[in-house]
């Protein structure tokens, strides 16, 4: 069965598109392949729980998702020979999730399957990386690499000099990613609802930026040195450290801009629940938050749901 996971940033978004580390975990089984059937007309994908259905359209389809189609065609297509191709999602898309990461990689692998293309790990990410790229103009990569690899995954875009100290059995996939020993992180995952474009709230970072490069680099800077104490706490099994640098990664975040109203809200009615932390996830301006919630994840969950969040236990 072919599958791609979906993502959980647990430190470090938005200064990783800038160079700094971040740090997330795989979310196994967020996009399964239902069937990818090779046989001649357009490229098509269904995804079904999510309301998607493109085609590559050649002359007609204008979204993103037909770019990418037309793109999968152009480098793995086999003539005029097309693909129907069925996919289950257990995600939400446009959550800050990685969707579009994990489904840019699940449509590389089952495309490559179905034209009997030999695709290794590192050729799909890579392909999925360059369509990632028409989805977010300027990925990090850190969303096609843990669709790719899953795990816990320490990203550093440009690539490590040397595995940073403190990270006992840390093993590098790739130049960019190390893996780090698998803990189980007591995690509560919730959805403020608000729609939003990774692609919009990067490019309102990248403005701000722009008028003041001093400024948002010394946060970036803060925010990478929020990862590198956050890996450690979780290397040692130090909850209360991980929770800190979390806490101060979430007040960074605001700073910059990309919190709303409604995570703050969650933000802290998981806080008042319990929680030892909580924080966005992703590139923020609506999508998800997590909770990191040792022993407390039901009341986590209580909370949100009473309150009248999606959430859930992943
Ligand atoms: C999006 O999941 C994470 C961001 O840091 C963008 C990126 O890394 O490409 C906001």
């Amino acid at each position: 069965m072919l599958t791609a996971f979906g993502k959980v940033i647990l430190l470090g978004e938005h200064a990783v598109v800038y160079g700094r580390p971040a740090l997330a975990v795989g979310l196994p089984g967020a996009l399964v392949l239902e069937s990818c059937i090779s046989r001649p007309g357009p490229f098509r994908v269904r995804v079904f729980c999510a309301g998607i259905e493109e085609s590559d359209g050649s002359d007609t389809s204008d979204t993103v998702l037909g770019e990418v189609l037309r793109l999968l065609k152009k480098r793995l297509g086999d003539g005029d020979g097309g693909c129907e191709i069925l996919v289950r999602s257990t995600i939400r898309f446009g959550a800050g999730l990685g969707s579009s990461a994990a489904l840019s990689v699940l449509l590389v692998r089952a495309i490559a399957a179905a034209k009997g293309i030999a695709c290794a790990d590192e050729e799909v990410r890579s392909r999925a990386h360059e369509l990632e790229k028409h989805f977010h103009g300027n990925p990090s990569g850190i969303d096609d690499t843990v669709a790719t690899y899953g795990g816990l995954c320490l990203f550093r875009r440009g690539g490590w000099d040397g595995v940073p100290g403190g990270l006992p059995g840390a093993q590098a996939v790739t130049p960019e990613a190390l893996v780090l020993p698998g803990r189980p992180i007591p995690l509560v995952i919730g959805d403020t609802g608000v729609p939003r474009a990774t692609r919009d709230v990067v490019a309102g970072v990248r403005r701000r930026w722009e008028d003041d490069r001093k400024g948002t680099e010394a946060i970036f800077d803060r925010i990478g040195k929020c990862v590198l104490r956050g890996a450690r706490a979780i290397s040692e099994g130090d909850v209360a450290g991980l929770a800190g640098a979390m806490r101060e990664n979430q007040t960074v975040l605001a700073g910059l801009g990309v919190s709303i109203p409604e995570i703050d809200a969650m933000v802290r009615l998981a806080l008042d629940a319990g929680a030892e932390a909580a924080k966005l996830t992703g590139a923020g301006g609506g999508g998800c938050v997590i909770a990191l919630a040792p022993g407390k994840k039901d009341r986590v969950l209580d909370a949100w749901r009473a309150a009248g969040f999606h959430a859930w236990i992943p």
